[in-house]
This record gives structure tokens, sequence and C-alpha cells, in this order.
């Protein structure tokens, strides 16, 4: 129980957001910045490996943040801290920006994957460009505007639930 009497840990933003969310947000900005630094240095300077390593990191990193962000929410709940009175009801916005968040952040995740695994197996080794390009360049770039828009559509559910 936090200080403000809802179940689980509360969060450093002052929002009514568990601490597990306030951590999940920022790092979606720092994921953000992170790859735009990846996508600049294979573009720019062509450092296919280290483009590689940041974005299978960055891949480990968030799986890593959302599983303990599930399990937490699996344990605690969060209709509570949305609905912003023990026992009240979640207003429908909540609900509605919950699932519009989610088809960008199921979709982000399966273009993930397939970017990640289809460049694993197809680039040649030692890394190069080759004639999965073409394909990695097109998946890449969903993958990254998906993960753009997973950030917006989560911290409007973000202010939507615990803010307002
Ligand atoms: C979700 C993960 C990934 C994202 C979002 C991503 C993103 C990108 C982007 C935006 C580009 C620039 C495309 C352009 O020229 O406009 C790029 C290029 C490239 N990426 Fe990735 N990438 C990912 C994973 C990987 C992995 C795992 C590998 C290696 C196994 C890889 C290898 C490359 C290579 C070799 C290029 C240069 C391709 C070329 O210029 O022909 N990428 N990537």
């Amino acid at each position: 129980m936090g200080d403000s009497g809802y179940p689980g840990l509360d969060g450093f933003l002052g929002t009514r957001a568990p601490l597990i969310l306030d951590v999940l947000c920022l790092a979606m900005l720092v994921v953000l910045a992170v790859l735009g630094g990846s996508i600049y240095q294979v573009k720019r300077h062509r450092r296919y490996k280290l483009h590689k390593s940041i974005q299978i990191t960055l891949a480990v990193f968030l799986l890593l943040v959302v599983t303990i962000f599930e399990v937490d929410i699996r344990l605690h709940g969060w209709q509570e801290r949305a609905a912003g009175k023990l026992g009240a009801d979640v207003p429908s916005r909540v609900f509605l920006a919950m699932y519009v968040h989610l088809v960008f952040a199921v979709t982000t995740v399966v273009l993930w994957v397939a970017t990640i695994v289809l460049a694993l197996r197809r680039f040649p080794k030692p890394l190069l460009p080759g004639p999965h390009s073409r394909m990695h360049t097109c998946l890449a770039w969903l993958s990254t505007i998906g993960m753009a828009l997973t950030t917006v559509s989560g911290w409007t559910f973000y202010i939507v639930a615990f803010v307002l």
C-alpha cells in the first residue's frame, strides 16, 4: 500500500499512477531517444554491429520492464487508481484510451519481433547490407513509427487514467 492509500507502490511523478508505470513511461522516452541514436549510427556511420547490439538490447530492456509492469498490474490492479477514489467506477474514456494504446502496443511488438528475427536470419555474416536491406528498411521504419505511436498513446492513457 502506498502513502496515497491505493494498492501497490506510488510513483514519483506525483500523479495517481503506480511506480512501475512512471518507470515505464520514462523508459519509453529513453527507448525512443536510443532508437534515434541507433538509426543515426547505422545510416550516417554504417555502424551495423553497433546498431544490431543496440536494437537487441532495447528489445530485451523493454521486455523486462513490460513484464515487471504486467506482474505488478496483476498483483495490485490499476482501476482504483484510475477511478481516483477507492470503490469508484473507471470513466469510459480511460478504457477508450487503453484500447487505442493496446492496438499500437500489440502491433508494435509483432513488428519488432519480425524485424529482429528476420534481420538476424537474413543479413549476411559478417553483418553488411544485402538482399534483405529493402525488406528491413520497410519493416524497420514501420517498427519505429509503431514505437513512437505506442509511446504517444501510452502517455495519453497515462494522463487520461491517472492525471485527469
Ligand atoms: C526492431 C529492431 C530494429 C529496428 C527498429 C531497426 C531500424 C533500422 C532502420 C530505421 C534502418 C535504416 C533504414 C534506412 O536506410 O532508411 C536500419 C538499417 C539497418 N539495420 Fe536495422 N533495425 C532493427 C534491428 C536490426 C537488427 C537486429 C539487425 C542485424 C541483425 C539490423 C541491421 C541493419 C542493417 C545491416 C541496416 C543497414 C541496411 C542497409 O543500409 O541496407 N537491424 N535499421
